[in-house]
């Protein structure tokens, strides 16, 4: 297992790029299961994520190659077997985006269940309330979600999505992949609006699918007899570019994040803006710096929200940068109230942070100062970064296997700027 050293207190200055989105290009490689022909993600983020899911469609008989740029071709020509194992959704979660386009490509499809995860119980009903209303019928045997298509396919239906924390992003995923090819017409109320579910629709379009109404809670899917191959670039991940936009803000002299949507993250610049941090963007890019010497961010509390809100993705490196703030700031999770792994590894760092249910109390000191600390998921990692780029002395991060998951390269890209990111075994 790898770990980061991170020698903290040196400014960040220059230019990083953002790379597609994880969140977006997993679902996409899924999508290529509703066709037989090749579909091509060009520059596609180097992910050990990306690895997996290709592993996950190996094992169901497509076959991938990767260039060197990152560009993805995956092909699913036939189906050599119809189960994802635990051996893949174990490790990663997203696995279960092969569900719907698996239902709906061979009539049957068996995935391992998820279970729950660092950050709670996360459960999947809504993608199975989804595929039942598209006629599917659903039993879970042995760890195993099995799904069977009605004599004739799957046909069109009407469904609703919400979940008591809005709708699922995953869910509305299945769904809509699911019932591109359905007999009939199918409509999803409270459908997510993320731009990750936007750009799996529209990479479906793009394989001949008929779907209106993408960014917004109510999905019209028309189903077509089949799909096409296509090539699709994904959308800029917007959670990478934010925790760069905050590196910035807690150590920037000046970083321009580039390549990124700003109209994406105007939840994190909306709060930005309130903490007095001195940013600027354009179309696509993004400059932040830290508020300058004697200086420190206004507490600023954020509740995490569906999107366009605050998203859950950025609340940990939210709060490394709260950590710092020249007062007492709360932070809500509204989507998993469970996410607050960070927390005791920041409160080893210096940080005052204290847990009220599913509300955190940031009262910020003036420095951090450096601590062995164990990543225990990716955004929970992202935040130990962004706190070792400015405390005080050498910062451990172990088990980085986490970041690794998610950000491309991350001691690079901060390195190009100036950090002094060390990656070595344990
Ligand atoms: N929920 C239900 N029932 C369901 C599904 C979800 O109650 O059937 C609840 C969840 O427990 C949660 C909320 O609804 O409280 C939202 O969950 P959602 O299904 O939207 O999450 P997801 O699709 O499993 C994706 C991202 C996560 C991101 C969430 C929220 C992928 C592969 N994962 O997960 O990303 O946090 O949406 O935006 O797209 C990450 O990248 O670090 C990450 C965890």
């Amino acid at each position: 297992m790898d770990r980061f050293l991170i020698d903290g207190g040196r400014p960040l200055a220059g230019t990083i790029s953002t790379s597609g989105a994880k969140n977006a290009v997993l679902p996409v490689l899924a999508a290529s299961l509703l066709t037989s022909e090749p579909l091509l993600v060009p520059g596609a983020p180097i992910l050990a994520d990306v690895r997996t899911m290709l592993e996950v469609l190996g094992s169901l008989g497509s076959t991938s190659s990767v260039a060197e740029d990152g560009s993805v071709e995956v092909q699913s020509a036939e189906h050599t077997s119809n189960v994802a194992g635990w051996e893949y959704v174990r490790k990663m979660r997203g696995s279960v985006c092969v569900l719907g386009p698996l239902l709906a490509r061979t009539g049957r499809a068996e995935v391992s269940l998820p279970g729950g995860c660092v950050f709670g119980v996360r459960p999947i009903d809504v993608h199975l309330k989804g595929l039942e209303a598209l006629g599917a019928t659903i039993r879970i045997e042995h760890g195993f979600i099995v799904a069977e298509s009605p004599a004739g396919g799957l046909r069109g239906g009407e469904v609703f999505l919400g979940t008591p924390f809005g709708s699922s992003v995953t869910g509305t995923m299945n769904v809509m992949m699911a019932a591109t090819t359905a007999r009939g017409r199918t409509i999803i109320q409270s459908a997510a609006c993320e731009p990750e579910v936007v750009d799996l629709g529209e990479c479906l379009i793009a394989m001949g699918a008929k779907i209106s109404g993408l960014g917004s809670p109510v999905l019209e899917i028309e189903g077509v007899e089949g799909l096409t191959g296509t090539t699709h670039r994904v959308v800029p991940d917007r959670i990478e570019a934010g925790t760069f936009v905050l590196a910035g803000a807690i150590a920037g002299a000046r970083v321009r994040v580039e390549g990124c949507r700003p109209d994406h993250l105007a939840a994190l610049l909306d709060r930005l803006w309130q903490a007095g941090m001195p940013f600027e963007h354009g179309a696509d890019w993004i400059e932040t710096q830290s508020c300058g010497l004697g200086h420190r961010p206004r507490p600023t509390d954020v509740t995490t929200q569906p999107y366009p809100g605050f998203p859950t993705d950025l609340q940990a490196q939210w709060m490394a940068l709260m950590c710092l703030a020249d007062g007492v700031s709360v932070v809500t999770e509204r989507i998993y109230p469970d996410r607050y792994m960070h927390m005791a590894e920041l409160a080893r760092m210096g940080a005052r942070i204290r847990r009220q249910g599913g509300t955190a109390i940031v009262e910020g000191v003036d420095r951090l100062s450096s601590a062995p600390v164990t990543a225990s998921d990716l955004r929970a990692s992202a935040a130990l970064v962004l706190a070792g780029l400015v405390a005080q002395g050498q910062t451990e991060i172990h088990r980085v296997y986490h970041i690794d998951r998610g950000y491309q390269e991350i001691e690079k890209k901060l390195g190009a700027l100036g950090a002094q990111i060390e990656r070595t075994r344990e």
